[in-house]
């Protein structure tokens, strides 16, 4: 068995691998949050293969379930920064991102980094490791486009949004991770409520929540999610929400569009999430 352990951004960017190794490794692997996964050491023996994921490589909680695993018997590989960390010492087997240190609290560079790595990790589970490496080298443009075009946009409206006190971001599939993503980084960085889930739990209780020009933010690629996205926007919007869909697929139910480049399915998380990135980062700055 394969468990991939972590916190915060580090763990969506594993939710993204989790989907990466299925679709491409056809390899199903369970992602726990590091302050979890104590409680399922249990299940954890020389069989198993951990992979933890850890910019700084210090999160503590990160550290005592590694700990408690390779006691258990399991071979640890990690995915760090910081090559010179506790976590480094720990594993058997080092990944680096090798993006320089991240300067501000919130992960940004280094999740990309993540989602590089999984995505080469998946593609070696085929040996496809240069094919993968190929299609990589072509994404610095395409996240490019996606800051250039949005940015203006995305002014204009942390100024309309500022004073909204929840939003709730939803997708499907690997877009979900995504979600979860952007939500955290709204809350970290801006101080406002935010909740990202899989866009089909939308109607097991938070629909509840949406009321007149409530934003939800839908990230709805034109992949193998779109349509099922689309529909629970279309839920979402009937209760009177604001629709901001990142995509790079126009509709008549979007109040305000975040467009994306055109990329292989398997890498929009690359191109979805920097535009959201950058409208945590100016909403936070409409909000002093
Ligand atoms: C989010 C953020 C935190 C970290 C989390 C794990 O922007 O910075 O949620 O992702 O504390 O940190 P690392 O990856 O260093 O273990």
């Amino acid at each position: 068995q394969v468990i991939i352990t972590a916190c915060g951004s580090s763990r969506y960017a594993a939710l993204v691998g989790r989907y990466l190794f299925s679709n491409v490794g056809k390899k199903f692997c369970d992602v726990v949050m590091a302050s979890e996964f104590g409680y399922f050491v249990d299940s954890v023996d020389k069989g198993t293969l951990v992979i933890a994921v850890s910019q700084s490589g210090e999160t503590a909680d990160v550290i005592e379930g590694v700990k408690a695993a390779k006691a258990a018997g399991a071979e640890i590989i990690s995915i760090v920064n910081r090559p010179n960390s506790i976590l480094a010492d720990l594993s058997h087997h080092v990944i680096s991102l090798n993006c320089g240190p991240e300067v501000g609290v919130a992960a940004t560079k280094t999740f990309l980094s993540q989602l590089a790595i999984f995505y080469l990790l998946s593609f070696s589970m085929i040996n496809s490791f240069n094919k993968a490496r190929i299609q990589l080298s072509n994404m610095s443009s395409k996240i490019t486009e996606a800051l250039n075009c949005n940015n203006d946009g995305l002014i204009k409206l942390s100024h309309k949004l500022k004073d909204k006190s929840s939003f709730y971001y939803i997708a499907r599939g690997m877009n979900f991770a995504i979600a979860s993503e952007g939500a955290l980084k709204l809350k970290e960085i801006s101080y406002i409520h935010a909740e990202g889930m899989p866009a089909g739990e939308l109607k097991h209780g938070t629909l509840a929540l949406i009321e007149q020009d409530t934003p939800v933010v839908v990230i709805c690629p034109a992949d193998y999610t779109y349509s099922e996205t689309l529909s629970n926007a279309i839920e979402a919007k009937s209760r009177g929400a604001y629709i901001i869909a990142v995509s790079d697929k126009e509709s008549d139910i979007y109040d305000f569009w975040i467009r994306i480049p055109k990329v292989d399915e398997l890498l929009y998380p690359m191109v979805t999430v920097v535009p959201l990135q950058l409208l945590a980062y100016y909403l936070a700055v409409s909000r002093g």
